[in-house]
């Protein structure tokens, strides 16, 4: 299928996230025309930095609202469209039927607009390496597209956390299926790792959740991330133009799916220290790291640490097919703490001055 057209008109749901947020502005700045899909237009808190950007002063941008429990609501507002960016969450992932339902209140609406060619949607590497055994990793260390979590581990249940990972797939193959099954479009998948980079809007820092983690950090006192995995990264900024680069694609075809990351992975604690890095002016108070992990799992940290340290992460088909060139994770750190403070007005807690001691006179 044809990629959509330059300055063609897209729309985008979960507009008002972190990520959906600036696929907005970034399809705005390669002139497109954009159809911001929001589940409340009337909220200011999450709507304003979307009115603020200069494309909705002109028109260019326009504010919708949709609700993915809703059949038909995107009907309208697909019609003219020629691409779609599905980026937003389910309102829960515990549910596979309703997270089924979701996509084809989306699917139908896609269909019934005679004009859309191509949907992006935004999964997670959550569809390529959620693993309910650690040993599946050492067995399968290398991550890359054709990977998917050991589907057949009877403990791989939404009750035991599994949820968003099984959602996910399902949203994938749902969507790739439906889209092979009309001829009219095509469906490309987008896995992106963990994203860090800055918040346009106060709101979006109690989500992510890593600028949650990293707003934690600057409040003095942060949680070790879940079976101390490494954060593997992307800039949220080079996530949102990958997306945007496989709706531009030549060469991305319908089912393919790509995995959005830099490669650059970095443990909690090591984030922590590199604020102070990265930011000395700052004079951050280091943060305690709480591990709330049981005993059971603590006593096998180092374990979990080595597995982790021997994966193998790819990006070779993400840069390969819209020739991104991913930040270092140190911009995106500095990033994400300078826009905590200027734009959500965190407070940092702060080292107390340390003043020169002056020598006393032999
Ligand atoms: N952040 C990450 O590190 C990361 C990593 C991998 C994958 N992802 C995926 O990337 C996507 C965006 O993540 P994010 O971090 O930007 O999330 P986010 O900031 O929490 O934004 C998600 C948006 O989803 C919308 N939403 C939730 N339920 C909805 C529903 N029932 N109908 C319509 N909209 C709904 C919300 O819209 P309203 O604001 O209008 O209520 C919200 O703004 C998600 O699909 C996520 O799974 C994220």
């Amino acid at each position: 299928m044809a990629p959509i057209p330059r300055h063609g008109t897209v729309a985008v749901t979960g507009a008002a996230g972190f990520l959906g947020g600036w696929v907005v502005r970034l399809l705005l700045d390669r002139g497109y025309r954009v159809r911001a899909c929001v589940r409340n237009v009337d909220d200011p808190k999450r709507t304003e930095f979307l009115k603020a950007m200069p494309g909705y002063a002109s028109g260019r941008l326009t504010l919708h609202a949709a609700d993915l429990d809703g059949a038909g609501c995107y009907d309208e507002i697909f019609k003219g469209c020629q691409g779609v960016a599905h980026v937003s969450h389910v309102s829960a992932y515990e549910d596979q039927d309703y997270v089924r339902r979701t996509c084809d209140h989306i699917i139908a609406s896609v269909n019934g607009s005679g004009s859309v060619n191509r949907v992006v949607v935004t999964s997670s590497i959550a569809a390529i390496i959620s693993e309910m055994d650690l040993k599946e990793i050492v067995r399968r260390p290398v991550f890359y597209e054709d990977r998917f979590p050991d589907e057949l581990n009877p403990k791989r249940t939404p009750e035991r956390g599994q949820g968003y990972s099984m959602g996910k797939l399902v949203a994938e193959r749902a969507f790739a299926e439906a889209a092979a099954a009309s001829g009219q479009w095509d469906a490309i998948t987008v896995c992106p790792g963990d994203n860090v980079g800055p918040i346009q809007s106060a709101h979006q820092k109690d989500m992510g959740p890593w600028q949650h983690i990293i707003e934690t950090m600057l409040l003095g006192e942060y949680r070790q991330t879940d079976v101390y995995r490494p954060w593997m990264t992307v800039d949220v900024r080079d996530d949102a133009l990958c997306h945007i680069r496989l709706l531009e694609s030549t060469e991305a075809k319908n089912g393919e799916r790509y995995i959005a990351w830099s490669t650059d992975a970095r443990n909690v604690e090591d984030i922590a220290v590199d604020i102070d890095r990265l930011l000395p002016e700052l004079r951050l108070a280091p943060p305690v790291l709480v591990d709330a992990h049981p005993d059971r799992l603590k006593a096998r940290e180092a374990e979990f640490r080595a597995i982790w340290a021997r994966s193998d992460l790819r990006n070779d088909r993400m840069r390969a097919a819209t020739g991104i060139a991913f930040r270092p994770l140190d911009e995106s750190i500095r990033d994400c703490v300078e826009s905590l403070i200027s734009v959500a007005r965190v407070t940092p807690k702060r080292r107390p001055v340390v003043e020169p001691s002056v020598a006393e006179p032999a």
